[in-house]
């Protein structure tokens, strides 16, 4: 059976016609530029491109374990323009919201620590936050938990803060998954289920990090993939049922909802 979706038309009816009931969902820093909080690659606005004030050995060295062992305050100076509270989600977090409202999303995997699926209203059971996020954290070598305000404090204050227990005194991280740190266990209990998915739709993300990068790769043959995002990654493209809706992600989100005659309902959710 050939699917005949390789159009942004073809994906909407694909989805209309009921045969896209288990959605898989993969997403990046991407999805939240238009929500003002910067992705890390893009050339001139990303991060790792802005970082020359934090006098680090390389840019990803920010995140980097054995780095933050011996530095932690580059960390907790950019902590402090990524915590979450001050952002809004965006028109295509509302869309993921939209997916999962009418029953049609499987799963969504995001390397996003901005808790913006959340905020839009995702259910926290379909999601996976593979990188990790700022909702707790503790210490690096005991690994106590250190309390939710003291950590908002510390943020705000462009503070170290240590582990509580003073035998330990101890560097406190944020649950963020760091370069040499393992993704959380739900990630590797779920990350076979892009196997399972009818749609895959990849969104904002550069896929340049495993074994996040490694996912749209599990989709079975045959499964349209929709890449929304600036640019090609990840071989997005390769495969016969790939379609690729390059530009901004919202207006992206836009086109597909507007094929699916779901624009009204989106925007309204939105500015609600
Ligand atoms: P990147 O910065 O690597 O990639 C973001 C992608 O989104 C790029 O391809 C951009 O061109 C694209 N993009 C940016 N704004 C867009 C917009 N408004 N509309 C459409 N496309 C847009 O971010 P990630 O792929 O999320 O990990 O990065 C992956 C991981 O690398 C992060 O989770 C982080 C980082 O190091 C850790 O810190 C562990």
């Amino acid at each position: 059976q050939t699917l005949n979706v390789r159009s942004i038309e073809g994906i909407a009816s694909y989805i209309k016609e009921g045969r896209a009931k288990k959605i898989v969902l993969m997403t990046g820093a991407g999805l939240s530029t238009a929500a003002g909080i910067p992705d890390f690659r893009s050339p001139d606005t990303g991060i790792y491109a802005n970082l020359a004030r934090l006098d680090l050995p390389y840019p990803e060295a920010v995140f980097d374990i054995s780095y933050f062992r011996s530095n932690p305050l580059p960390f907790y100076t950019l902590a402090h323009e990524l915590y979450p509270g001050q952002y809004k989600p965006t028109l295509s977090h509302y869309f993921l919201r939209l997916l999962s409202d009418k029953g049609l999303l499987l799963k969504l995997f995001t390397q996003n620590i901005d808790c913006l699926e959340r905020a839009a209203g995702v259910p926290g059971d379909k999601i996976i936050e593979a990188h990790g996020s700022f909702a707790r954290q503790r210490c690096i070598d005991c690994r106590t938990e250190y309390p939710d305000d003291l950590m908002k404090q510390a943020i705000q204050d462009r503070e170290v803060p240590h582990c509580m227990r003073t035998e330990c005194r101890g560097l406190v991280k944020p649950d963020i998954v760091f370069f040499g740190e393992a993704l959380p266990e739900e990630f590797h209990h779920n990350c076979g289920l892009p196997g399972h998915a009818d749609l895959a739709i990849i969104m904002g993300t550069s896929l340049s990090v495993r074994p996040f990068a490694n996912l749209p790769g599990y989709c079975a043959q045959g499964v349209p993939r929709l890449l929304i995002n600036s640019e090609r990654v990840g071989g997005l493209g390769s495969r016969a049922d790939d379609v690729l809706l390059l530009g901004d992600c919202d207006d992206g989100v836009r086109k597909l909802a507007s094929a699916l005659g779901w624009l009204p309902e989106l925007e309204a959710i939105f500015k609600a």
